[in-house]
């Protein structure tokens, strides 16, 4: 199965030329990739960075649930997807601590993005305070973040119930595991180790798979990814890609974590 690697942009670069000079940067880097490569940029370039990516896709940093209305600087899961975006980054830990983003609202958006044949990339990972309690701690907060989050799917149903898609197929559900303490802007940040994440990730994919019955899923990591680190990380069978944020700004940078991926 190919990898699946996602940059993550965040609110950078400034301006649309950066933009695109980063995007055309990553896309010349691709012809002989092996791995599925998302690029998500800030809302106000998906046009011109749409325009660059070829082997790329389009992602999103957030989703809004309406579809349109009155929903004052929320883009909707319609605009998304008339703009071709394949992917939406959902729940991710600068949104649910700086903007309150709860379980509800993220539910509400894993949800939309499927309707709306998006691939939700849904972020859950825990805080320092809870990893200094042990990993099994560490493991019980992703387990709930997760009973919340992918609660009620249309077509990903719990246990007992039935899977309500149209053809009854499951969606595709991205899973990424990012420890907050880990992500490169955080105090004092350290990538996770590729064993405790391959750990991690194993037991991420036991949740999905007894609770939710969620087979087509990929688990990825994310966390101070970077050129030096990639080959660590992705060599796991169970890392099955990475979500990059600083590194992803840095096109040669980025594309040694997709050429170690491929
Ligand atoms: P980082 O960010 O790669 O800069 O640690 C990852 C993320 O926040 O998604």
């Amino acid at each position: 199965m190919k990898k699946l690697i996602i940059a993550n942009w965040k609110a950078n670069p400034v301006s649309a030329g950066e933009a695109v000079r980063l995007a055309r940067g990553i896309e010349h880097g691709l012809k002989k990739v092996k791995a599925e490569v998302v690029v998500a940029p800030p809302f106000e370039f998906f046009l011109p960075v749409g325009r660059v990516l070829r082997r790329a896709k389009l992602g999103a940093q957030d989703i809004f649930w309406e579809g349109s209305g009155p929903y004052t600087g929320e883009v909707s899961w319609q605009e998304l997807k008339k703009l071709g975006v394949a992917y939406v980054i959902v729940g991710h830990s600068e949104r649910r601590r700086l903007l309150g983003e709860t379980d509800e609202m993220i539910n509400k958006k894993v949800s939309a993005a499927i309707k709306a044949g998006i691939v939700p990339v849904l972020c859950v990972g825990e805080p320092a305070r809870i990893r200094k309690r042990g990993i099994n701690t560490a493991k019980n907060f992703v387990k709930i973040q997760l009973q919340k989050d992918l609660v009620r799917l249309p077509e990903v149903s719990a246990k007992g119930g039935s899977a309500a898609g149209g053809k009854g197929q499951m969606s595709k559900v991205v899973v990424a595991y990012e420890p907050i303490w880990a992500i490169s802007t955080q105090k004092g940040a350290k990538a996770d180790t590729p064993e405790n994440a391959a750990e991690m990730i194993r037991y991420i994919r036991s949740v999905l798979n007894s609770k939710f019955l969620i087979r087509n899923s990929t688990v990825i990591y994310g966390g101070s990814v970077n050129a030096k680190n990639a080959a660590r990380f992705l060599g796991h069978p169970e890392i099955e890609g990475a979500l990059v944020g600083g590194a992803s700004l840095k096109p040669k940078e980025f594309l040694k974590i997709v050429a170690a991926a491929s």
